[in-house]
């Protein structure tokens, strides 16, 4: 089977590295790759060409590609460029681009989005979301770190005692205790809340406070994803926030809940309350945020708190970012093609809810 591989318009991830590429090779596997698609997570093209891959321009890609792989958006205008029965595989994020992941169904070709996965074991090596929300998580520190005007861990020098920084996190699932580790291994003094009381053993057993709030709603059939809460609990939520939020110099939140809004967890006044010099690092930006102030993909200075607006901190890490994305699809196309393209298991969880639209007639090699 002949694979091509999209440079991304957005963004600096690229969905082949060559070791994965080599180790397909192995599988009896053909790359054609666009000219520079590695070049912003910092594979050359002869890194690729030295594994087999054969690098050309993106409409040969399009052209001879039985199988795709992309990134983010291909854009609308050269969906004619894919012909019907292509499989396209990527990360089209269709709980949030609703409207251009309809026309990915009407198109004639069959797409998969990585980024909805089910989260179970036999998906984990595919799961792309938390493989990105690992990284994501370990950067907010990084960024909050580098803008915090004070140190993070506590030192005692011979002018005195520099107190540790004080870190909050809001939502502790996968980015979320990356951060919590993270700025703990910095040193930092640690609370987190989250809706799902089975994640207070994991924060604690970081070295972390877990701030409970009394009454959240849970679903087990959730998938281990959390669920909208009632609006008594998400106002006694923000209030103990408002209050341990004077007391934090650094605010990290990744509360999400698959496919709605953000829940709105920091109010202007809260950051009101923040001293300046303070920083607040919004994972949920693209969703709508947990800050009423940040913008997405932005940074605003309110008062002197730093507020950064940003669901996409892996991309500040691409060559990381593009091997675990790389491995994921890998696994992916593994469980796909693992009887044949034309015996992919259809009925299978994995391909149920990743595909989007429906499964189209598919190009078998000639
Ligand atoms: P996510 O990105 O959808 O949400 C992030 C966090 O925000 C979650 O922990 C959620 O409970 C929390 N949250 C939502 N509303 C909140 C609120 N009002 N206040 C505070 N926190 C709030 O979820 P993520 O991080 O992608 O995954 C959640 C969980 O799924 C993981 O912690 C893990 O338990 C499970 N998981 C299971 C996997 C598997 O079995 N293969 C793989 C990855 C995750």
């Amino acid at each position: 089977m002949k694979i091509g591989v999209l440079k991304a318009y957005e963004g600096s991830l690229v969905a082949l590295v060559p070791s994965i590429a080599a180790k397909m090779a192995k599988e009896g596997y053909e790359f054609i790759m666009e000219k520079g698609a590695g070049t912003n997570a910092f594979f050359t093209d002869g890194d690729y060409e030295a594994e087999g891959v054969r690098v050309a321009d993106r409409e040969t890609v399009f052209r001879e590609g039985q199988l795709i792989l992309a990134d983010t958006k291909i854009p609308e205008s050269e969906f004619p460029m894919i012909s019907s029965g292509t499989i396209v595989v990527g990360r089209f994020n269709p709980l949030v681009e609703k409207a251009y992941c309809e026309k990915l169904e009407k198109a004639p070709f069959t797409v998969f989005s990585l980024d909805t996965v089910p989260r179970s074991s036999i998906a984990q090596s595919m799961d792309i979301l938390s493989s990105l929300a690992s990284l994501s998580g370990y950067m907010a520190v990084l960024s909050a770190a580098n803008r915090f005007p004070g140190y993070f861990p506590m030192m005692t020098t011979a002018a005195g005692t520099v107190p540790p920084a004080k870190v909050m996190v809001v939502g502790a699932g996968v980015a979320g205790l990356q951060a919590i580790a993270t700025a703990r291994r910095l040193g930092a003094v640690v609370e987190a809340f989250d809706v799902r009381t089975a994640v207070k053993e994991e924060v604690q057993s970081l070295g972390a406070r877990f701030i409970e709030v009394e009454g959240s709603t849970e679903d087990k059939g959730a998938g281990g994803y959390a669920v909208e809460q009632s609006e008594a609990y998400i106002s006694r939520q923000k209030e103990l926030i408002h209050e341990r939020a004077s007391k934090s110099d650094v605010i990290i939140t990744t509360a999400n809940i698959p496919g709605r809004k953000a829940p709105l967890l920091i109010e202007q006044a809260t950051v009101a309350a923040m001293r300046p010099g303070s920083v607040i690092i919004d994972m949920a930006a693209v969703s709508g945020g947990n800050c009423a102030l940040s913008k997405d993909q932005q940074e605003v200075d309110v008062n002197g708190v730093r507020i950064i607006g940003n669901s996409a901190l892996f991309q500040q890490l691409p060559r990381e970012a593009s091997r675990l994305y790389s491995t994921n699809l890998y696994h992916f196309l593994k469980f796909i093609l693992k009887d044949g393209i034309e015996n992919m298991p259809f009925t299978h969880e994995i391909v149920q809810k990743t595909l989007i639209g429906e499964l189209k007639a598919i190009k078998v090699a000639s």
